[in-house]
């Protein structure tokens, strides 16, 4: 199939990167001897599966399913227990987006997102002369929204939990809490590479303090423990009134933060109508506003789509070059026009228009990249938040992904209560046209305002194919998580890889601004590199890209699960 004329240029290069770099190469599953847990990078069943970003709460939300609880039950679980042994982006304190497809093929999506408190104002984060204090909107409690995960997670129980029972699901991670859990060397190393910041935004010492973690150490969380007991018996009041509510409001006076009861009381997730398209006869639904994810996914998709991506190889020159171009033009897009819908009016359908989605691409040259404007912005190196999938027996799946922002988010801990506040108001165009914690750019559409939402690169996302799942996918990365799902989905569904290929490749990046390609060590070989940049594009090294997990379903109904082999993700069936 030979859709577009500019085809037999890519065709060119695609000899030409055939010639130098022959076909990819599985990736190798590392090591992991010695973590105090088996960690699994793939597993296969008939009755369910959960792959997260830690053996724990993956063990967990498989228990839930053998229970008899459904993909959602399984999903609060996790949720739960993530914020326990996954502290890095795992919450209560934070927030995220639910995209459900139930067995019968109905829709859903959860926006639990944060909310800017209603203090807030648009010049919040910056000195007397402008500019924006990085610090102000990264760190400490004056970064953080209102947080929504507790509400998003009572919200989806109401509507679609099977179980019907509260306290079972909530459990689990008051006992790891609790008793405390082993932590694994990358754990290790990260928390110890937070302890300054520990040590700075917090008056007292926090669970996540010690001279020195080494992997093996109990984590034990006693404070975190009660609120999650808080939580468990008294379900949504339990977190944003009563004791806990209060805890985090003395926190905020105490460390200058926006967030009182009222911010507490008026917080609420909102169930959403997912953004859905189509792509080479598959049925793609993902978040909608405020996350800009699925809208970008579906731009990204149907940009590559009239061309025969299945003849390129995966990260050859000509595959790399048409995908970073579309990227490029999608981000311009997000920069402009993405926002919280409910302050904003996101041209969602004009985003999408078969029309538009044509005009964007028509100035694509296979010979020769574009040039973004010249605007220069640190590289975003961070990848925390995160993400799982989960599948059920009857094949009711979910696609959750929910955040921090940063590692460990503000940094700041509610004292007495054990948790980590976000530093999501960073996700807000602090200063229009000045870059954030990413990168990203952005302008009126996602200014602060109080109430609202910050705009959100996070993309849950679930494909189906003749009314059947066929994949449940996505992954944390800040800016990057758009692009690493476009990559997962392009590679599993066009390059044809296995599922555990097409999540351990290598992964590039392109954001518009700065107007460079990221590439993951390994991703393209020196021969492929030059032609690139005969093309024009400059071309960057860059840390881990996103760490996805994904759930595939085979013909015969049978899941694969897959866990990134960036970090201590696991993947589990049975
Ligand atoms: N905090 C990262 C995102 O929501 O995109």
């Amino acid at each position: 199939m030979i859709a577009h004329p500019k085809i037999k240029h890519l065709i060119f290069l695609f000899c030409l990167s055939v010639l130098f770099t022959g076909s990819f190469v599985s990736c190798k599953i590392k090591d992991r001897s010695n973590e105090p847990y088996p960690i699994t990078k793939q597993a296969e069943g008939k009755n369910g599966a959960v792959a997260s970003a830690h053996p724990l709460a993956t063990a967990i939300g498989i228990d839930i399913l053998k229970q008899g609880g459904n993909a959602v039950d399984a999903a609060i679980a996790v949720q739960f227990a993530l914020a326990v042994c996954y502290p890095n982006a795992g919450n209560i304190g934070g927030g995220g987006f639910l995209v459900y497809r139930g067995a019968g093929g109905e829709t859903d999506a959860l926006d639990y997102r944060e909310k800017a408190p209603l203090a807030a104002h648009k010049d919040m984060y910056l000195d007397s002369k402008g500019t924006p204090i990085a610090e102000k909107s990264l760190k400490g409690a004056l970064a953080a929204g209102v947080p929504g995960t507790v509400d998003g997670m009572i919200r989806a129980f109401e509507k679609y939990s099977k179980l019907k029972d509260w306290k079972i699901l909530v459990q689990p991670a008051i006992e790891l809490a609790e008793k405390g859990f082993k932590i694994t060397p990358k754990e290790a190393e990260n928390l110890n590479k937070n302890k300054e910041s520990f040590e700075k935004y917090n008056r007292f010492t926090t669970a996540f303090q010690s001279d020195e973690w080494t992997a093996g150490d109990l984590l034990v969380q006693k404070d975190l423990a009660k609120t999650l007991m808080a939580i468990r018996d008294f379900g949504r009041e339990g977190f944003y009134s009563g004791w806990v509510a209060d805890s985090i409001v003395a926190e905020m006076e105490v460390s200058g933060g926006f967030i009182i009861h009222e911010d507490l009381k008026q917080y609420n997730s909102i169930w959403r109508t997912p953004v859905t398209g189509t792509y080479r006869g598959y049925k793609v639904i993902s978040m909608p506003p405020p996350s800009s994810g699925g809208v970008a996914l579906l731009q990204l998709l149907k940009m590559v789509e009239p061309y025969d991506l299945g003849a390129m190889h995966m990260h050859s020159a000509e595959a790399v070059h048409l995908m970073a171009e579309a990227e490029r033009r999608v981000y311009a897009d997000r920069a402009k026009h993405l926002g919280d819908p409910d302050f904003y009016k996101v041209p969602v359908k004009t985003l999408l228009d078969s029309v538009y989605i044509a005009s964007r691409m028509q100035d694509f040259d296979p010979r020769k990249a574009s040039k973004s404007e010249n605007i220069t912005a640190g590289p975003a190196e961070s990848t925390e938040t995160t993400h799982y999938s989960i599948i059920d027996a009857e094949g009711n799946a979910v696609a959750v992904t929910t955040t921090l922002n940063d590692s460990y988010g503000a940094r700041t801990v509610v004292k007495g209560a054990g948790f980590i506040l976000n530093n999501e108001m960073d996700d807000f165009s602090v200063k229009p046209g000045s870059p954030n914690l990413y990168g990203l750019i952005g302008a009126e559409a996602n200014k602060i305002e109080p109430g609202k939402r910050m705009l959100s690169s996070m993309t849950p996302t679930i494909i189906e194919r003749d009314g059947k799942p066929v994949l449940i996918v996505g992954t944390p990365g800040g800016s990057t998580i758009i692009t690493s799902v476009f990559q997962t989905v392009v590679n599993y569904l066009d390059f044809k890889t296995s599922l555990l290929d097409a999540v351990h490749a290598p992964r590039f990046h392109h954001q518009w601004l700065p107007d460079y390609i990221r590439l993951e060590p390994g991703c393209i070989s020196e021969n492929i590199r030059m032609v690139l940049q005969s093309l024009g594009h400059e071309l960057k090294e860059s840390g881990q890209i996103g760490r996805v997990e994904a759930i595939a379903v085979k013909e015969d109904g049978t899941y694969i699960a897959v866990a990134d082999n960036r970090g201590d993700d696991d993947a589990k069936a049975y």
